[in-house]
């Protein structure tokens, strides 16, 4: 399988599908296929008849060079991994000139609260470098449906307000985590992981099993102090930060409200890898 690596192309491609009556769908990826970036193309898969993936690792939303280095880089694997898709699957993996010209740089959005809290208080402008790179492959590919991972449900949450901000005519998609067996959730950054990192690293999960376990007859601070209080004993593992929020605004909750969703989400440093995952409490 050949990955097409000009933005022209893949825009024929598309126009010439859609000119067929197709559905197209859109999986954005920075590569290291694992199994939970192949559930995204099997959803999309119900619906679409061309699937385009994109693999790119974009410099943009790097608040960490050292993170950027490190990024698993698998290529060839990853095309091999696409291949048994037969030509139901596009690959998209372009340079980072043909995404940003000679300007290797972010545009500055505000998402609001959306991007003050978790992953945008913890990484300053990893989200303005996801709305630039999304916003410009959304052009550039131009599909009806686009698929993302609840995974980075954060990252969902910005993608929608992206599509209003931009008016951009595609349709958004979440789709569940998948998890190993063990329940840690799929990651690119597992392949960073030791051996004795990848046996404690379900305690991230159970961590968050607990939390919707107990969130009926907890409040919201309970919990947080509770999960604080076993990530400080826990050797390996080191709790970045442990939110329980509002799924509509992620605003923190104080007072659970009825019809109200609420996640739990987390941020966790195995060593050098930082692993995030969140879980639906109700
Ligand atoms: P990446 O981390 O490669 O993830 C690509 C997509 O796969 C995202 O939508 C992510 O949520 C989803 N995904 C990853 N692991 C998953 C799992 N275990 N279960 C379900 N979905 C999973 O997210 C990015 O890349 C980038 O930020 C990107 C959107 C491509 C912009 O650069």
């Amino acid at each position: 399988m050949q990955a097409i690596t000009a933005h022209n192309q893949i825009s024929k491609i598309v126009s010439q599908a859609k000119a067929q009556g197709k559905t197209v769908g859109f999986v954005p990826t920075m590569g290291a296929l694992h199994r939970g970036h192949a559930s995204l193309i099997d959803y999309a898969l119900k619906d679409c008849a061309l699937i385009v993936v994109s693999i790119f690792v974009n410099p943009t939303q790097f608040n960490n060079v050292t993170d950027l280095e490190k990024y698993p880089r698998t290529i060839e694997k990853d095309l091999a991994f696409l291949s048994h898709y037969g030509s139901k699957v596009a690959v998209y993996n372009p340079s980072p000139e043909e995404i940003y010209g000679n300007n290797v740089s972010s545009k500055g959005y505000d998402f609001g609260h959306l991007e003050t809290v978790m992953e945008g208080e913890h990484r300053p402008g990893h989200f303005d470098g996801v709305g630039t790179v999304l916003n410009i492959l959304f052009r550039q590919v131009n599909p009806h449906k686009a698929y993302f991972g609840e995974k980075d449900f954060q990252q969902l949450t910005i993608v929608r307000k992206l599509v209003d901000i931009e008016n951009l005519d595609l349709e958004i998609i979440g789709c569940p985590i998948h998890r190993q067996e063990d329940g840690l959730a799929m990651s690119s950054r597992n392949a960073r992981l030791t051996e004795h990192q990848l046996e404690i690293a379900p305690f991230i999960y159970e961590s968050l099993l607990y939390a919707k376990n107990n969130f009926d007859s907890l409040s919201a601070r309970e919990l947080k102090g509770y999960i604080e209080s076993i990530y400080k004993e826990k050797d390996g593992l080191e709790l970045e930060y442990f939110e329980i929020v509002n799924i509509k605004n992620l605003r923190t909750l104080s007072r659970k409200r009825k019809n109200q969703q609420y996640r739990a989400f987390l941020a966790v440093y195995a060593g050098e890898v930082r692993l995030i995952d969140n879980i639906a409490l109700n």
